[in-house]
C-alpha cells in the first residue's frame, strides 16, 4: 500500500473525507500540522493517524521546519503529500524532497481567486460560477500545474453559507477521486 501524509491548518473536513473513503488507494499515515489547536488534530487522533504538530514560530527558518517535516516523511516512508486546507506557502526543502508528489485542493476555478477565503471572494465578485481545483503544488500561492477542476453554479439567491457547504461536498468527493486517478497512474 502507497503511504501519504496530509497536510493541514484547520477543520479538517476534507481530512475527515478522506478518512472515510474506503476505496482510497493508499494508508494515510500521517498528518502535518501547523496550528496546535487545530481542530483536525482530533479527527487524526479519532481515526488513529500520527501526527506531527509543530510551530513554525519556533524554528529559525522555514528551510528548518521544512527540514524536520521532510525527515518525518521518509521516516514514515511517505511518498506523497496531500494538502487539505494547509495555509502555508511550501518551500523548496519540500518540493526537492516531493518533486510531482505534492497535490492541493483549493476552493476556487483557479486561477481565479487564489489565496484565503477563496469561496467568499468569488460569492463578493459576484461571478456567476465557481468551483474547485486539485493541482500540483509549486512554490507559488495556489498555482502549478492543474490536474482536475469541478464547476460549481451560483444561485443568484444563494447565501454565502450555502455556497460554502456546496463547495466543501464537491471537494470532498473530488479529491479522493484525483488523488485514486494519481496513485493508479503509478501503477
Ligand atoms: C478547503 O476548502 C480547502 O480547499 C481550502 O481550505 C479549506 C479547508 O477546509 N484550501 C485553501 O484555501 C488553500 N489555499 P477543511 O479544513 O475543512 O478541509
Amino acid at each position: 500500500r502507497i503511504k501519504v501524509a496530509v497536510f493541514a491548518s484547520g477543520t479538517g473536513s476534507n481530512f475527515q473525507a478522506l478518512m472515510e473513503t474506503k476505496s482510497l488507494a493508499c494508508d494515510i499515515v500521517l498528518l502535518v500540522c501547523d496550528k496546535h489547536d487545530a481542530p483536525v488534530i482530533q479527527k487524526a487522533k479519532a481515526n488513529g493517524v500520527a501526527t506531527f504538530i509543530f510551530d513554525p514560530k519556533s524554528y529559525s527558518s522555514k528551510q528548518a521546519y521544512e527540514q524536520e517535516i521532510t525527515d518525518r516523511l521518509k521516516a514514515a516512508s511517505v511518498s506523497w503529500v496531500f494538502l487539505a486546507g494547509y495555509m502555508r506557502i511550501v518551500g523548496s526543502e519540500l518540493l526537492t524532497a516531493y518533486r510531482g508528489k505534492i497535490v492541493n485542493i483549493h476552493p476556487s476555478l483557479l486561477p481565479a481567486f487564489p489565496g484565503k477565503d477563496a469561496i467568499k471572494q468569488a460569492f463578493e465578485a459576484g461571478v456567476t460560477k465557481t468551483g474547485v481545483t486539485v493541482h500540483f503544488v509549486d512554490e507559488g500561492i495556489d498555482t502549478g500545474p492543474m490536474i482536475q477542476q469541478q464547476e460549481v453554479y451560483i444561485d443568484a439567491a444563494a447565501t454565502l453559507e450555502e455556497l460554502e457547504e456546496r463547495i466543501h461536498q464537491v471537494e470532498h468527493q473530488l479529491y479522493p477521486q484525483v488523488i485514486n486517478q494519481l496513485l493508479q497512474n503509478e501503477g
